[in-house]
């Protein structure tokens, strides 16, 4: 437990009249990962984060940064902890540079142009470090905002949502930078709500789903634990592709007019291959799919996380 950048043991957040925004969680971060809190809108991400950053003060339970209680004595891990919060908009009328000059000055921090410079191209910055911050495209903002939460050369990193909203582009280059950051031995505790990139970036995540944390663990393991490993897909196979499985006594489900055939075990793919390929069917593709964290949802939660709401 002392090894641990954070401990969060059965943590409540209670909102009257009955939202239970948080609902006895517990867990805790080795030093050096990327920890994901990973879920839906409304499923209590930022309840924990602002906990931790001593925002808010739990109904019950312990939070504990560097063994400190966060809600109790923020000002003392103040110095260790770097924050960018959810939907952060840096100030419109200063440039960037401006911008980490004003942030270090909140530290009592004297920051020299070097290291300003240094920062700003360790975001992608450095060539927009004249323009107004109003005028940076909304990944850019981000990475401003990301800068800004370095400024103090955190230990533990909170990250609420960096990427919502921004382009393929935009994300890729954003999730290069805190891989970056991970790589200096920064604690990260990234939220999200897109599967990929928890199963990108993160070493361990937790899927929250209201207030509860329902499963833990490396994605890979998550993967392999509460799902199958692989499917195999036909596309457009439809309902008479699923009952010719049926019929023939092979496990299948239909999603979207394509069936899909699991098979657990890789060693078994060329058997089931080339049972498939034996019956006659008519399909516009087939492949195979590795199943992600957006299987592990589905099965634990019986619901699609899509795009931060809880589909039917
Ligand atoms: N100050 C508050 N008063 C009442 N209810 C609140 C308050 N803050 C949060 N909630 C509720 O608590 C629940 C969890 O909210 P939270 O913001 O932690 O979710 P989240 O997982 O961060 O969601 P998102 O992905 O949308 O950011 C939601 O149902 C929200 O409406
Ligand atoms: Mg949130």
């Amino acid at each position: 437990m002392a090894d641990n950048v954070v401990h969060v043991e059965n943590l409540s957040k209670h909102y009257p009249p009955d939202i239970k925004a948080v609902d006895g969680v517990s867990f805790s971060i080795p030093s050096g990962v990327v920890f994901s809190l990973l879920g839906p809108n409304g499923a209590g991400k930022t309840t924990v984060v602002e906990i931790l950053e001593g925002l808010r003060t739990p109904t019950s339970g312990t939070a504990l940064i560097f063994g400190t209680d966060a809600s109790k004595d923020y000002a003392k891990l103040r110095d260790r902890v770097g924050i960018l919060p959810q939907n952060f908009e840096p100030f419109d009328m200063l440039k960037p540079s401006e911008a980490i000059e004003y942030w270090a000055s909140l530290y009592d921090m004297r920051i020299a142009k070097k290291e300003v410079k240094e920062l700003l191209e360790s975001v992608g910055l450095y060539e927009r470090r004249n323009s107004m911050s109003k005028k940076l495209s909304g990944g850019e903002k981000r990475k401003l905002g990301i800068a800004l939460s370095l400024v103090n050369n955190p230990e533990l990193l909170f990250l609420d949502e960096p990427t919502t909203g921004l382009d393929p582009k935009a994300r890729r280059d954003l999730w290069k930078l805190i891989d970056g950051i991970r790589g200096r031995g920064t604690t990260v505790v990234l939220t999200t709500h897109y599967l990929d990139e928890a199963e990108k970036l993160a070493d361990d995540v937790a899927i929250m789903h209201k207030g509860k944390i329902i499963v833990r663990g490396k994605p890979a393991d998550l993967v392999s634990k509460y799902s199958k490993m692989t499917v195999v897909v036909l596309v457009g196979a439809g309902k008479e592709g699923l009952s010719e499985m049926m019929r023939r006594g092979i496990p299948a489900t239909e999603e979207n007019g394509d069936v899909l055939v699991p098979v657990s075990d890789p060693a078994e793919m060329r058997i089931v291959l080339a049972k498939l390929a034996s019956i006659q069917l008519k399909v516009k593709d087939m492949y195979t799919r590795r199943q992600t964290l957006e299987d592990v949802f589905l099965n634990v939660v019986g619901a699609k996380m899509d795009e931060g709401v809880l589909g039917q």
